[in-house]
């Protein structure tokens, strides 16, 4: 029975009481917890950044899935490291070259953490196929990146059979996740698709979050 994974994104947590919100997720059974950075430039959205990382990185037992949907990657990679991510995911259309996105998984693998390569709704899935082997996540964005509570893109689910099928294909150890538009009827649909982790804010953090997490689960 294949396992799923469940990253909760505190971006639609309650801010005002987070650690709250965070433990939940952690008794609930959650083994990532998402972290949405935003810049106001790469999306027209600003959320959090390293201080709200640093503090709360090690405050649960749960895997620090960092995405940082910021522009210039490369020059803050290591602060988020050093910050606490164990996986840091940064986006394909932030980088001006293939050797850019190449440099940022080197920085991110010499310092001993894991490396994840997110694409936006818009952006061919093919354009990851020549970093697989040295990624160890690609996360597809099943909604246009800046903004929790967005619909599902359905046309996210053939970018994760295509991935599915190249990664078995190549017996490359990749995971698949996917961030957007979650619910408890998308989930069934990702899974079937071959994803292994589920991103999840509004429809988790809106109510009983133990709850919310089974009907995903
Ligand atoms: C959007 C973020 C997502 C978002 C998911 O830019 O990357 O992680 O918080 O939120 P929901 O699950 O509400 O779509
Ligand atoms: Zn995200």
């Amino acid at each position: 029975m294949k396992k799923y994974y469940i990253a909760p994104s505190i971006l639609s947590a309650n801010f005002n009481n987070l650690s709250k919100d965070i433990l939940s997720c952690q008794e609930a059974g959650a083994e990532y917890l998402h972290f949405d950075v935003m810049d106001g430039h790469f999306v027209n959205n600003i959320s959090f950044g390293i201080p709200v990382l640093e503090s709360i990185s090690h405050s649960h037992n749960m895997i620090n899935d960092v995405h940082i949907m910021i522009e210039n990657p490369k020059k803050y990679a290591k602060r988020f490291l050093d910050a606490g991510a164990d996986i840091l995911t940064f986006h394909y259309e932030a980088c001006n070259s293939e050797e850019e996105v190449k440099e940022v998984i080197s920085i991110i693998k010499e310092n001993n953490k894991k490396a994840g390569l997110s694409i936006k709704p818009n952006t061919p899935v093919e354009v990851v196929i020549p970093f697989l082997k040295d990624l160890d996540l690609v996360l597809v964005m099943s909604v246009e990146p800046g903004f929790g509570g967005q619909s599902f893109i359905e046309s996210s689910l053939d970018k994760i059979r295509f991935l599915r099928e190249v990664i078995d294909q190549k017996g490359y150890s990749c995971l698949i996740e996917v961030d957007g538009g979650i619910n408890n009827l998308t989930a069934q649909l990702v899974k079937d698709a071959g994803v292994d982790i589920l991103v999840c804010g509004s429809y988790i953090f809106k109510g009983d979050i133990k709850k919310n997490m089974e009907s995903i689960e």
